[in-house]
Parts: C-alpha cells; structure tokens; sequence
C-alpha cells in the first residue's frame, strides 16, 4: 500500500509520535482522520493539513467514538486502510510505596487506554477495511499499534505500564492470525525514548541523564524516525505479526 494511497485512523495523533506520523503520511500524499482527546491541538492540527485530515475529539476507550471517527474518515475520504495507534499515557506508581499499594483504579486507568482502547481501535478498524477493494496482493488493509522497549524492560514504578505495553507486544501475532484472512496485516513499534510532550516535561537533568542511555546515537529519537517506521509497515505487503524496538540500542537498566 503507497502512502499516497493511505487513509489512515491515527489515535494519539494531536501530538508527539501520532503528530508527528500524522505529519508524514499526510506530507507523502496520504488521507488521516485524527482521533484524540486533546480538541485543541487536534483542531489545529487539521486546520493546518487542510482537506488532508480531518479531527474528531476521541476517547480510544469508547465504542460510539472510534466508530464515529471511522464513519467520519469513510465518508470524508472514501475509506480507512490504515489504523495507527499512538494513544496512551504513562504513570509511575511502584506496586508497593510509601503511600501504600498501587491504587487499583490507577492501574486499571492504563490498561484500559493503553491495551483496552488499543484493541477497541483494531477490532473497529478491521470491521471497515473489509469493505477496502484489495491491492494486487490481496491487502485491505493495515494496524500498526504502539509498544515501548518497557514491554520488555519495564522499570521500578512501571507495572502498569509495562503490563500495557506488554499486552500489545502479545497481541501482535495472534491478531495478524486473524485478520490474515481478511487480508489485514498487523505490526507493532516499540519505542525506546522519543523526545515528545510526554518527556519534555522532564527536568533538563534529567533529559540529559536519558539521552546517555541509548549504545548509539546517544540522544532520543526523534518522533519522525518513528512516523518513518510506521510509514513502511503501512507500506511494506510482506511485513506482518511483528513487533520492531526502535530505541538506538537501549536497554533500560
Ligand atoms: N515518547 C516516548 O519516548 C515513548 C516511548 C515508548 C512508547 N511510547 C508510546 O507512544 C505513544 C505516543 O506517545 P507520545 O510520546 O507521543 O505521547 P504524547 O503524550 O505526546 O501523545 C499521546 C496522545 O494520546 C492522547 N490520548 C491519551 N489518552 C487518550 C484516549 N483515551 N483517547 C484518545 N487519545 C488519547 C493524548 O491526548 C496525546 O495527544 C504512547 O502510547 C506511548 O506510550 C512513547
């Protein structure tokens, strides 16, 4: 599938790495509906990209609002072929503190936007893309979904996070087994440590401390070199069922 061919869902897609893979698609000739809760920056974010994209305030945890914004990009743009899914958040809460055990709402919280509203978007998604007509390879469409090296190695105050993120790396494979025969690919990124809103509110110190962390180049990434990646797993017909860390080596101690 060309990029000038996509129209994409992109969730998270007011900021950071959805931004900027909203940015990317629409800059090679792509379509994108924006689904995200933040109205202000998503409004400002379609106002700038024109008749290419499009907002709709989106909670991913919602039913009646991922089908809205489906219907929405279908009806504006003719189809959706892609689903990338950057929404979610982060929290630091040990499973043990000094203020008790971790609140449970808190970690339900994380796993229903990260994981929960991830799977939400997919199952949305796919239902669409199979009234897509097929690519010469039989393709109606493609996820890409949103990990984190913490899947891998989660850290002290992650096990929420880590457990979401986890939980997407594990769905992966078995959700490419079955839309296989819907003609639908499903890959995974998992991010180490990208320079967007969710890290810049950190200290300068603390920045610093993080961009030694990756074996090479040490600095963060930057969110194009993830919109780059989700690019060629939209694009790509023989890339499917994978999960991709791209974090510059990172291993998080
Ligand atoms: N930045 C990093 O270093 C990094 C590393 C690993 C993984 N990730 C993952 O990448 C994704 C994007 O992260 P980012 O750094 O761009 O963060 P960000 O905070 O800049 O963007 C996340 C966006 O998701 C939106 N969002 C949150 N909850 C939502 C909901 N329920 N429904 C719809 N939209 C919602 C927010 O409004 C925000 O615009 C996240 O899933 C994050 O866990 C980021």
């Amino acid at each position: 599938m060309k990029i000038n061919q996509t129209i994409a869902l992109v969730t998270g897609g007011a900021s950071g790495l959805g931004e900027a893979t909203v940015r990317e698609i629409v800059a090679n000739g792509g379509k994108v509906a924006i689904a995200d809760l933040n109205e202000d920056a998503g409004n400002a974010l379609s106002e700038e990209l024109g008749d290419s994209a499009l907002f709709c305030k989106t909670d991913v945890t919602n039913e009646k609002d991922v089908s809205n914004i489906l219907d929405q990009g279908m009806e504006a743009f003719g189809a959706i072929n892609a689903a990338v899914n950057f929404a979610g958040i982060a929290v630091a809460a040990k499973t043990l503190g000094k203020d008790g055990p971790h609140p449970l709402k808190l970690y339900q919280k994380v796993i229903d936007i990260n994981l929960i509203g991830t799977f939400n978007v997919c199952r949305l998604a796919a239902e669409r893309m199979q009234k897509n007509s097929p690519t010469e390879d039989g393709e109606l469409g493609a996820i890409v979904n949103t990990a984190s090296v913490a899947a891998y190695d989660g850290q002290k105050g992650q096990p929420a996070y880590a457990a979401s993120k986890a939980g997407i790396a594990g769905l992966t494979l078995p959700m490419a087994r079955d839309l296989a025969s819907y003609g639908v690919r499903v890959n995974t990124i998992a991010p180490g440590l990208f320079l967007t809103p969710l890290l810049s509110a950190l200290p300068e110190e603390a920045l610093q401390a993080l961009e030694k962390q990756p074996l090479f180049p040490q600095r963060l990434g930057k969110p194009q070199e993830i919109a780059k990646l989700a690019c060629f797993m939209i694009e790509c017909a023989y890339m499917n069922a994978e999960v991709v860390r791209l974090d510059g080596g990172i291993r998080l101690p």
